[in-house]
């Protein structure tokens, strides 16, 4: 390939712009803490989503509307005092922006002043347009996220792929395309048929990022955890497993607990 951006010393909206242009893909990863975060930053990752998916992978829950702002702005400062080089991307937790687009901005504030990443993500169309443009009013860049809304799983009451009908498919690419003239600087589309989240990223001129949404689109979001094999129970189709830390932590541990009651650890070189 003939352009990279890999040299770049910080990721912005405008490399991301760029990286569309020239046909080189975004590569994104979420991460919820410091420590891995410091790793992501060893890489030339482009993209860190501090996503609201932290409400199942950090705190077990079922889906990601019990977290609240408070918690994605502690998870979110610690991830940002790692990062160096990638544009951090705080998602907005459910009820800080649906609605009211005053309390959005106040939000979206809150996000950036405490947290120091550099982009909030909301999950929405026209439905949330007000919001958008408000948050987008004080300078804030945002990322949209159309397709499967995990926020909206109680309207849907499934999270199987969407938008395979005609529809809901015109609906997405009506949306894609008030995000982009809204001014958000990019779009994830999570679980819909790879062709038409090919179409959308062909039609609109910001990065789309992937995730269940084929090779078509600009880039690719993964949770962290779940391509390293951590979370071990989730399975959907669009998953590659780049790990199996999950076992490797299991045994390691396993294997603690064996050194100490065989009294193998601590030896005399790890003592004072
Ligand atoms: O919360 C999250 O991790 C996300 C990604 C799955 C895109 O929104």
């Amino acid at each position: 390939m003939a352009y990279l951006q890999t040299d770049v010393t910080k990721v912005t909206t405008r490399v991301l712009q760029n990286m569309k242009l020239h046909g080189e893909k975004i590569a994104m990863l979420t991460a919820y803490d410091f420590s891995m975060a410091q790793l992501l930053d060893r890489t030339k990752i482009d993209v860190v989503l501090v996503g609201d998916s932290a409400a199942n992978v950090m705190e077990g829950y079922k889906t990601t509307l019990p977290i609240t702002l408070d918690e994605m702005i502690v998870y979110a400062s610690s991830v940002v005092r790692a990062i160096n080089r990638a544009l951090v991307v705080v998602d907005m937790p459910f009820g800080t922006y649906q609605g009211n687009s005053k309390q959005a901005l106040a939000s979206a504030i809150r996000i950036m002043k405490e947290t120091g990443a550099d982009a909030v993500k909301l999950e929405g169309g026209e439905e949330v347009l007000e919001s958008i443009q408000r948050i987008l009013s004080a300078g804030i860049p945002v990322m949209g996220h159309l397709g499967l809304t995990p926020q909206s799983i109680n309207k849907f009451g499934t999270y199987a792929v969407r938008a395979t009908e005609e529809e809901e498919a015109n609906r997405v690419i009506h949306d894609a395309h008030v995000l982009e003239e809204a001014g958000c600087f990019a779009m994830v589309l999570e679980k819909i048929p790879a062709a038409l989240a090919g179409r959308i990223a062909s039609e609109v001129k910001i990065p789309v990022i992937g995730i269940g949404a084929g090779s078509g689109v600009d880039g690719q979001v993964l949770v962290l955890q779940d391509m390293l094999g951590i979370t071990q129970q989730f399975k959907p189709r669009y998953l590659r497993l780049y790990g199996t830390i999950g076992e490797d932590i299991s045994n390691a541990i396993r294997q603690y607990i064996s050194d100490v009651k065989s009294q193998d650890f601590p030896n005399e070189r790890e003592q004072y």
